[in-house]
């Protein structure tokens, strides 16, 4: 696909997608949460179907609305509807007794940092036998890349005979003794052309979460080169259920409450999820229903706690039956340096896949390159967003930004190279299609000092390299911070992991960096977000329950939680002013000395 291509897909996504809604005014989906399901021994699907009729007729008024009104009939685990409504029916429903409550059917995002977070674009664009090979992880999440050797089932026998799931071999997707089964929903059957109706991942997210939590040992694994090691999960030898519920689109709760329904019945014993929403009440939160219907067949679902950070009160999946997981650095983070023609080297932010073999190329300020012709100038093209800058002045050169972006303004002008903004070193680096390193906003300055005082400014970017950081573990800056703005006595979230420059299993037809155009493949991929941190104590779940079968999910958050330490004790020691930074409205000066702490 060009950039032009991709835009104009774009526009008709967001064209599709007010035709959607525009479609949807008089009728839309809702689901209707009735709590408890009414009959334990109801598990076959179409004779909780019949029971969901009735209550439907009786507000639609005919039983040939209430058939086509259906979208899922939940009751494998929990009992409640999806239904297209209108806004005088739901009323109707929301005052019906046993009805707990009722959910309009919004979508949820995936808690990675990649590509649309990190450019700041709305997100809504959308373990017995000892080897642990009796626990089972259900992933909630965007499917799997069965073929990956992170889900390879060598030496694994049978599925436990307590499994209850089913394998979807729709579409040349096939389940094995490590990934034992694999459903996928998608009520509205809305596919763009790069989702694969089946549970198979085309965008890389779920094979990454799966690898983390439980994928098996693979040597030699790295993202071009770089990272090199064994990519191994958290609990190698746990069996991996996938439920596909998440699409190009995000995840609609209709389809993550269907997902719920089957895992818990299938018999999983730990859930992960890596989404969720801010701010909803338990009883319209998806997670937070789901979850709780799992943690009353025993089952301990893990979730990420999301990507807002560093704001306080941006804490998603507040449940306190859910394990709810931020991120925190690693003592490895990738650098890639810039080397000036003056000999000066900055070290930015960045995993350069690109070997440019020290080659100089001319380096540019986005501000000295605005397309007139396209009433651009200098204070709008110096952030090189697509449009603004001048193709002519930009070709084949390294392009100095003042705004973070993907750099497709920088691509789309045949740039050969950007260098961007970022706001703290801490922040995660992330892969691109093209040379690329973000400096801090000092050192952007002075690279535009270089530009300014040479007459034929020249630089090179060199490939990635990785640092260790002494500072690890940090809480990384993305990470969702709380408190718990719905009971603020629950402390959220409850535990850090890893969620920084995470090197795991990829899609090979998913875009190996954040341009979705680059049609380079990589069996492995760096990323970073709660959506990485969340799996990996997924894994550490799964491995308790292998140990200790018998445990509730309370003991096993328990045992996780009060279990964790401080990683450095030098540091804590010579941090001898701890300064508490409250949630207030009041900013909190913590360079003013502190005595009550
Ligand atoms: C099915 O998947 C396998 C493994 O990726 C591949 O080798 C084969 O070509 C695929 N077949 C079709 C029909 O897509
Ligand atoms: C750098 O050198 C490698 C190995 O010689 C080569 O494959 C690559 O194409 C070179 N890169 C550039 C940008 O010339
Ligand atoms: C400047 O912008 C115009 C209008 O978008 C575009 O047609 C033209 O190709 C651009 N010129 C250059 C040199 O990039
Ligand atoms: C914070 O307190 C220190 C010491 O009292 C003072 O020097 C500094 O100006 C204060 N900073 C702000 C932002 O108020």
């Amino acid at each position: 696909m060009t950039n032009l291509q991709l835009l104009t897909f774009l526009y008709l996504l967001l064209f599709a997608a007010f035709l959607v809604n525009c479609h949807s005014q008089e009728k839309k989906v809702y689901v209707v949460y009735m709590g408890e399901k009414q009959n334990a021994d109801i598990t076959v699907a179409s004779v909780q179907q019949n029971l969901h009729y009735p209550i439907l007729e009786r507000v639609l008024g005919s039983s040939v609305a209430a058939k086509e009104s259906l979208v899922y009939s939940y009751g494998r685990s929990f009992n409640g509807f999806a239904a297209k409504l209108s806004d005088e029916e739901v009323a109707r429903f929301s005052d019906m007794e046993g009805v707990v409550s009722v959910l309009p059917n919004t979508k949820l995002q995936l808690h990675t940092t990649r590509s649309w977070d990190f450019i700041g674009l709305p997100s809504d664009l959308y373990v017995p036998n000892s080897k642990g090979e009796d626990v089972i992880i259900g992933m909630i999440d965007s499917g799997i890349w069965p073929e990956s050797h992170s889900f390879s089932d060598e030496g694994f026998g049978p599925p436990p005979a307590k499994w209850r799931g089913k394998c979807i071999t729709e579409n040349n997707f096939s389940c094995n003794n490590k990934i034992i089964g694999a459903r996928y929903y998608n009520h509205e059957k809305y596919y763009i052309e790069t989702d694969i109706k089946s549970p198979r991942d085309p965008t890389g997210h779920g094979t990454h979460t799966a690898s983390i939590a439980a994928g098996r040992e693979v040597r030699g694994a790295s993202y071009f080169g770089h990272g090199k090691g064994i990519a191994r999960g958290g609990a190698p030898n746990a069996r991996i259920a996938v439920y596909k519920a998440c699409w190009y689109y995000g995840c609609s709760i209709a389809d993550i409450l269907a997902a719920f329904d089957d895992a818990i019945a299938d018999g999983v014993d730990v859930i992960s999820v890596s989404f969720g929403v801010l701010g909803f009440e338990y009883t319209n939160d998806p997670v937070a229903i789901g979850s709780f219907h799992a943690l009353r067949k025993g089952i301990l679902t893990i979730s990420s706690a999301g990507n807002f950070g560093p704001s306080r009160a941006v804490v998603s999946n507040c449940a306190p039956w859910l394990l709810t997981v931020g991120a925190s650095t690693m003592d490895r983070k990738f650098i890639t340096k810039l080397v000036l023609g003056n000999g000066q080297i900055f070290t930015g932010v960045g995993v350069n896949s690109i070997d440019l073999n020290g080659t100089q190329f001319p380096l540019i300020w986005g501000g000295d390159a605005a397309n007139y012709s396209a009433n651009s100038f200098s204070q709008t093209s110096k952030g090189c967003y697509p449009g603004e800058l001048n193709s002519h002045k930009v070709k084949g050169k390294f392009v100095l930004c003042e705004q973070r972006s993907t750099g497709i303004g920088v691509l789309m002008a045949d740039g050969a190279g950007i260098i961007m903004p970022v706001q703290t070193f801490d922040e995660p680096a992330f892969p691109f299609s093209f040379p690329a390193t973000l400096l801090t906003e000092e050192e952007i300055a002075k690279v535009l000092g270089y530009i300014r005082s040479s007459e034929k400014p020249v630089a090179t970017i060199l490939v990635a390299e990785a640092w260790k950081d002494n500072l690890a573990p940090i809480v990384a800056p993305f990470s969702a911070r709380g408190p718990n703005m719905l009971a603020p006595d629950v402390l959220k979230p409850d535990l850090v992991a890893p969620g920084a420059e995470i090197l795991a299993a990829w899609s090979p037809v998913a875009s190996p960096s954040i341009e979705p155009t680059d049609t380079r493949t990589t069996n492995f991929f760096i990323n970073s977000g709660t959506s990485m941190s969340c799996p990996h104590v997924t894994g550490v779940a799964a491995n308790l329950k292998t140990i200790n079968p018998t445990w509730s999910p309370a003991a096993i958050k328990s045992a996780l939680m009060t279990t964790s330490y401080m990683m450095d004790p030098k540091k804590a020691r010579k941090r001898k002013r701890i300064c508490l930074r409250v949630w207030s409205t009041q900013p909190v000066n913590c360079s003013e000395p502190r005595t009550s702490l």
